[in-house]
């Protein structure tokens, strides 16, 4: 089977998964977290290099105070506490997103994640945090500009981008739920990426579920505008 080398993820579905077990929306979001740690070790252990997910995007700060809490708090507890498991695994974690918008706790425990894991030589992940793929463009922009790098190229915005030439564009992306669409998701980084749709809702995928997204994508023949 032919394995991407950077994998990225859309986990959507919690929300309807709790409710249809008349849960709080809440409780989809933490089993979603157990599930991404899973998920990082079926990946890690299946030889890919790079897994971004999608985790919290700009536009999830419309949701109420509590979800958005919810969700922040736990991907604050991960970043807190995942690095006994990095350093037994090698993962190494950063968080892609804007820093303004989330408080000083938050950024401080996105720096010590990063920085304890910065060594590590495994799976390489990357969690997008109050992410949106057009302000993640126009941020690079200015920044390109900012450091005098006009005219823009490809090359030059790629080296500007949150993942910057950290990881080559995902191989492949999966979302999760049903929903067939990228809601803002790495729109630069994706022109050549397979895109890979499933109903499964994310508390439910399992690395069975994830084998067959690769199944899917070794049969894709990748052209990237040549012809065959
Ligand atoms: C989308 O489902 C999911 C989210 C907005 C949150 C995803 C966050 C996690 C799975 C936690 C991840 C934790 C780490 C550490 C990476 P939804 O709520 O929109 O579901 P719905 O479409 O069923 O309403």
């Amino acid at each position: 089977m032919k394995i991407p080398e950077h994998i990225a993820i859309i986990m959507d579905g919690n929300g309807r998964w709790a409710l249809e077990r008349k849960m709080k929306r809440t409780y989809g979001h933490i089993k979603g977290e157990e599930v991404f740690r899973n998920i990082c070790i079926h990946a890690h252990d299946l030889g890919i290099g790079y897994l971004t997910v999608y985790a919290f995007s700009t536009e999830n700060f419309k949701r109420s105070p509590q979800e958005v809490n919810a969700i922040l708090g736990i991907i604050k507890k991960y970043l807190d506490n995942c690095c006994e498991m990095a350093r037994e695994n090698g993962f190494r974690i950063r968080v892609t997103g804007k820093r303004e918008g989330l408080d000083d706790s938050f950024a401080a425990s996105v720096e010590a994640a990063e920085k304890k894991t910065e060594n590590n030589k495994g799976l390489n992940i990357f969690i997008a945090v109050n992410y949106g793929g057009r302000d993640e463009i126009i941020r690079s922009v200015n920044k390109a500009v900012s450091a005098g790098r006009t005219p823009i190229t490809e090359d030059v915005l790629s080296s500007f981008t949150d993942i910057g030439s950290s990881a080559p564009p995902p191989d492949l992306l999966i979302r999760t739920g049903g929903e067939k669409r990228l809601s803002n998701f790495m729109l630069w980084d994706i022109a050549y990426t397979e895109l890979y749709f499933t109903d499964v809702l994310w508390p439910d995928f399992k690395a069975e579920d994830l084998d067959e997204a690769i199944r899917y994508y070794s049969h894709r023949e990748r052209r990237y505008g040549n012809t065959l």
